[in-house]
């Protein structure tokens, strides 16, 4: 529907476009809330070791996983608010790697706890501000309680590792899959000052079917999934000189389609001598560069194949781009695009390369590089669901193992950290005008979410869980936390339940910030659907050949 307001003069002037909707005021407000909360509650129950897993059906393709992060971004969502929270768990991705259900649960949260207060009459903007308050107290307490961790060591980093693993489908593995990802980082991490430095970029993951998680290992070095493209290359090269190539060892084709007229066989045989000679002097360039190896991002014609061959020359080809470019950081080598320009300093070096069967797939593993900062962690599993989650599961463990190198600071889990911000939040609120002093307590409340979820999702009896937190952090202990095994409130420190402090206050600066944007709306204007797209070339009869409506 059209838009309409009237002038002074009773005239009538259409504002938006024809089929815009617009929602003001509260109702926009209840209906924003309504779809944050919806999503929130869509992924509520995978949080913790006794978090259910999703299953995501999109198109057949079928993911199995209780990363939130990932189920969202598979859940193909329409509303503007809703998107806002699948928002928020990307952030939480790409800035700390861990925490996303949690994150989109806090704000979730920290929504149905406003919408109490603007059913109290709280105006929008006092609870915007109350709630900003409170952010900045928590973050405040987070960073008080928190323990330091000695920096790159190994035993915290490790129980870190573990802790994020302890949610997923993997977490039987989690003892050798935490040792692998804090032996990954450790090997990438670069002193720069006091601090170290860590690109995650520097750790290559592979995956490949067939025996089981347990034999994911960690290879100093690379691992490409490709072959050796020809039989009589050797199999393996030591002392490794590299070409990197990203263009083709092939003989442009023409662009256009050239008709060459042969009328003696002797023409044709120069014709192929002529290509022959023009692909022998490629490969002659990468020969008289002193290389052993070639990676090339192309294909290579099956007689250069040859001829590098008979040079001894090993080649992969079809290499990944973003593959090509970790090489070249492992190596030393430049990318080279012609061969022309080659000189003997573009070449990479690596102690070893070589082929070996994993599965039942041909793999080509690139050992003792250059820079010893390179190194792959190979994924084994019996399924590709399988190998895709333990994937993901990975990353989640080297984003929270990168987080305490590069600021080493953790705290215990369990929803600890959350009640004890909750604890002084409520104490925080007494010092403030009723107003904001509500909006702080509805803060509080919604950061309880997480134990709460917690002993929710282990089938605990989760008031009776709540009071004895309250009772156990008001007698000072901190790190008292929901032991999702035994089912009581314990010393989640003493349990070595330990994660980064930056996954904590990313949590609350996320849900915070998002919660506020979505509060301070009061006006939702949504233009109208995309007219229907042009019909294809041959009439409207597409659908199953359904006849014109005209
Ligand atoms: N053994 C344990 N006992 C109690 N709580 C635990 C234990 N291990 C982990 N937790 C808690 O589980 C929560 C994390 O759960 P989970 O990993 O499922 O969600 P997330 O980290 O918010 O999101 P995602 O991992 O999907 O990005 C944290 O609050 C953590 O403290
Ligand atoms: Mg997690």
């Amino acid at each position: 529907m059209a838009y309409l307001t009237q002038t002074q003069s009773g005239q009538s002037v259409l504002v938006l476009k024809e089929g815009t909707s617009r929602r003001r005021g509260k109702e926009a407000q209840k209906n924003n809330i309504m779809a944050a909360k919806i999503i929130a509650q869509a992924v509520r129950s995978s949080i913790g070791p006794k978090g259910m897993d999703k299953m995501l059906d999109s198109m057949g393709d079928v993911t199995i996983t209780s990363d939130g992060a990932t189920i969202l971004k598979e859940m193909e969502v329409e509303h503007p608010a809703a998107k806002m929270m699948v928002e928020i768990s990307k952030t939480q991705d790409d800035e700390v790697g861990d925490g996303t259900t949690s994150a989109v649960v806090v704000a979730g949260e920290l929504l149905s706890k406003a919408e109490e207060l603007l059913n109290n009459n709280l105006h929008p903007t006092v609870i915007v501000e109350g709630y900003r308050k409170a952010a900045s107290k928590a973050l405040e307490t987070l960073e008080k309680i928190a323990i330091p961790a000695e920096l790159m060591d190994k035993e915290s980093l490790k129980q870190v590792a573990m802790t994020s693993m302890a949610s997923k489908l993997v977490a039987e593995n989690r003892q050798q899959l935490a040792e692998l990802s804090v032996g990954a980082i450790m090997h990438v991490a670069q002193k720069v000052g006091e601090e170290y430095r860590v690109d995650l970029d520097d750790v290559m993951v592979e995956k490949k079917t067939g025996e089981s998680v347990a034999s994911t290992r960690l290879i100093k070095g690379l691992v490409l999934s490709k072959e050796i493209t020809h039989s009589d290359m050797p199999k393996r090269v030591q002392r490794a000189n590299i070409v990197l190539l990203n263009s083709a060892i092939e003989i442009k084709k023409t662009q256009f389609d050239a008709k060459i007229n042969i009328q003696d066989p002797l023409q044709m045989e120069a014709f192929q001598r002529e290509e022959e000679g023009m692909l022998r002097s490629m490969v002659e360039k990468i020969s008289s560069a002193g290389a052993n190896v070639v990676i090339c991002q192309k294909g290579i014609d099956d007689m250069a194949q040859h001829f590098l061959a008979k040079k001894g020359i090993l080649a992969v080809k079809q290499a990944k781009e973003s593959d090509m470019a970790k090489l070249a950081k492992a190596t030393g080598g430049k990318l080279v695009t012609a061969l022309d320009n080659l000189i003997k300093d573009d070449l990479g070096h690596a102690e070893l390369v070589e082929e070996r069967k994993i599965g039942e797939d041909k793999t080509t593993f690139i050992e003792g590089c250059k820079n010893p900062h390179a190194v792959a962690i190979l994924i084994r599993g019996g399924t590709q669901r399988i190998l895709d989650e333990a994937e993901r599961s990975i990353h989640d463990a080297l984003c929270v193992v990168r987080d305490v190198v590069k600021e080493p600071k953790i705290v215990a889990g369990g929803g600890a950290p959350e009640e004890e911000v909750a604890r002084l939040l409520r104490k925080y609120a007494e010092t403030l005008p009723g107003k904001e002093q509500l909006a702080v307590i509805g803060f509080a409340d919604a950061v309880e979410i997480v134990p709460m979820t917690l002993a929710e999702n282990a089938g605990l009896d989760t008031i009776g869980i709540l009071s004895e937190l309250k009772v156990q952090h008001e007698k000072g202990k901190i790190w008292a936390g929901v032991n999702v095994q035994s089912g009581k409130v314990e010393d989640m420190k003493k349990l070595g339940v330990l994660e980064p402090l930056s996954v904590k206050t990313q949590i609350l600066k996320s849900a915070t910030e998002a919660a506020t944007m979505i509060l301070r709306i009061d006006d939702v204007i949504a233009g109208g659907k995309t007219k229907t797209p042009p019909m294809p070339p041959g009439g409207r009869g597409g659908m199953g050949g359904m006849p014109p409506e005209y």
